[in-house]
């Protein structure tokens, strides 16, 4: 089967969040199944292209309305990552560092998926589906249904999947006349309360929908940022489909970011090698247990109960635990977490900013990983930590909830159910007295490591949804 994955991120050319590690993941496994796999993004300015060799495949210009922007498809050359690589080159717009937040992301994302489909279309032969990631993608369906230059993709399948659907892309309508031309009858397909809503336009023209995990399907039935009455409308469509995770990134018998590789035989003494390596680097008491947490300082993550959480959960125990936080987000956050350094030295330490090398060392030498998500469609630093023998500490929702069951229900990790301090410190304090009995933490990091996370099993899903819409044609 032909795929193309359309997306704003894939590690390691451009991560923002897990939606990169997905897009430079499953495309791998989907190809080593048998599949001919093309991954499709904007090309940044970033490490990736300038280490790597590009071919030009295409050149066009995409018409934004009255603007013109010159476009190549550049290819990487020797599918380094396990698929094809193509990167839509449109200097003016995305010749910069960052992936988003720019003044301009609405037309810069336009015309990516514009240019992508103008490049589909003049290609010889039509893929079998086309896979879209989040709003940054969510027009193209619509497109091809309805723009007179697509017509040729008008029977080709196309699903949406959904990473976050805080995220929509609205604009207003008087930027209508970017699209490509389209029969007006259909207009208001693309009206979602009172503006275009690009997340809301994949979801209702998208022959398929899915999401991340199952229970962020079923929870978006209830709350999705306004659009739980489409969801609603969308079910007979939709499935929720369990993200894996890359096991030979994420190896620690192989990982070379690492102090000391080890597996499920020789966990304890290759965790406590890398416990003590990151101990030095961060100040911090290796024997003491370690509670890290890592991703984006924002309210959806829970960011904003770390800085209470971390110094009540420190004054409690009288500094006899170790918290190490990294992640950049929120300066309100950033600051408040800095602000603790000078009253917790010793036992608290923070890196603002990321820095994937230290992500790893961190999954590998904590003992504890704390995920307070107010909102988390899959998650995929708990399977991480899981891999590497690392307990996670989650709120039960969204993926979390699919992936991580109580240590007191004979599960692999700790769960609270509300997103507010005294649930996060309870969690510690369990997690505390857990430490102390060494035979039941091993058992349970046991039981992390043992389970099977992988794409390769996971991959499946996916083909079985397309095939079920490659029917439909
Ligand atoms: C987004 C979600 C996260 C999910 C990831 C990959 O970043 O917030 O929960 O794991 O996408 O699908």
């Amino acid at each position: 089967m032909e795929i193309f994955h359309i997306s704003a991120e894939c590690y390691p050319v451009a991560k923002v969040g897990g939606l990169a590690d997905v897009v430079g993941a499953l495309p791998k496994y989907q190809n080593n199944a048998g599949h001919h796999v093309r991954v499709v993004i904007p090309c940044y300015d970033s490490k990736f292209k300038n280490e790597n060799e590009f071919e030009c495949v295409h050149w066009g210009h995409v018409k934004l309305g009255s603007f013109h922007f010159p476009f190549n498809v550049l290819k990487e050359k020797t599918d380094k990552l396990g698929f094809e690589l193509y990167l839509i080159e449109i200097p003016e717009l995305f010749d910069r560092k960052e992936v988003y937040g720019y003044q301009d992301d609405i037309e810069r994302f336009l015309s990516f998926q514009i240019a992508s489909l103008d490049w589909i279309i003049g290609r010889n032969e039509v893929p079998d589906v086309i896979n879209c990631h989040d709003h940054h993608t969510g027009l193209i369906p619509f497109m091809m249904l309805y723009c007179h230059k697509y017509k040729k993709l008008q029977n080709t399948p196309s699903m949406i999947t959904i990473h976050n659907g805080l995220y929509q892309g609205q604009f207003g309508f008087d930027k209508l006349h970017y699209l490509p031309e389209f029969d007006l009858a259909h207009v208001n397909v693309l009206e979602w309360d009172n503006s275009i809503n690009s997340l809301a336009v994949g979801i209702k023209c998208a022959w398929a929908v899915t999401t991340v995990s199952p229970n962020y399907l079923n929870e978006i039935n209830y709350s999705a940022n306004g659009l739980e009455s489409l969801f609603n409308l969308v079910r007979y469509k939709s499935r929720g489909i369990l993200n894996g995770i890359d096991i030979e990134v994420w190896d620690p018998a192989k990982d070379n970011m690492l102090e000391k590789n080890y597996s499920i035989k020789n966990f304890e003494k290759g965790k406590q090698e890398n416990k003590e390596k990151l101990c030095n680097l961060f100040n911090l008491d290796p024997r003491k247990p370690l509670f890290s947490f890592i991703g984006r300082l924002l309210e959806e993550k829970g960011g904003d109960l770390l800085p209470h959480a971390a110094a009540l959960a420190l004054s409690e125990n009288y500094n006899q635990i170790n918290i190490l936080i990294l992640g950049s987000g929120n300066p309100i956050i950033e600051n408040q977490l800095n602000s603790l350094l000078a009253d917790y030295k010793g036992n608290y330490n923070t890196f603002i900013g990321y820095n994937e090398e230290l992500a790893h060392l961190i999954y590998a030498g904590s003992d504890f990983l704390l995920m307070p998500s107010r909102v988390e469609p899959c998650g995929l630093n708990q399977m991480y930590s899981l891999r590497y023998g690392t307990i996670p500490i989650v709120r039960r929702t969204g993926g979390l909830k699919d992936t991580v069951i109580d240590f007191g229900d004979d599960g692999n990790g700790i769960c609270h159910d509300q997103a507010t301090v005294g649930d996060v410190c309870y969690s510690i304090q369990r997690a505390v007295d857990l430490y102390d009995d060494k035979k039941h933490l091993n058992k349970i990091r046991k039981i992390g490591m043992s389970t099977d996370h992988s794409w390769e099993r996971v991959c499946q899903e996916y083909i079985e949804m397309y095939n079920l819409i490659i029917k439909k044609k």
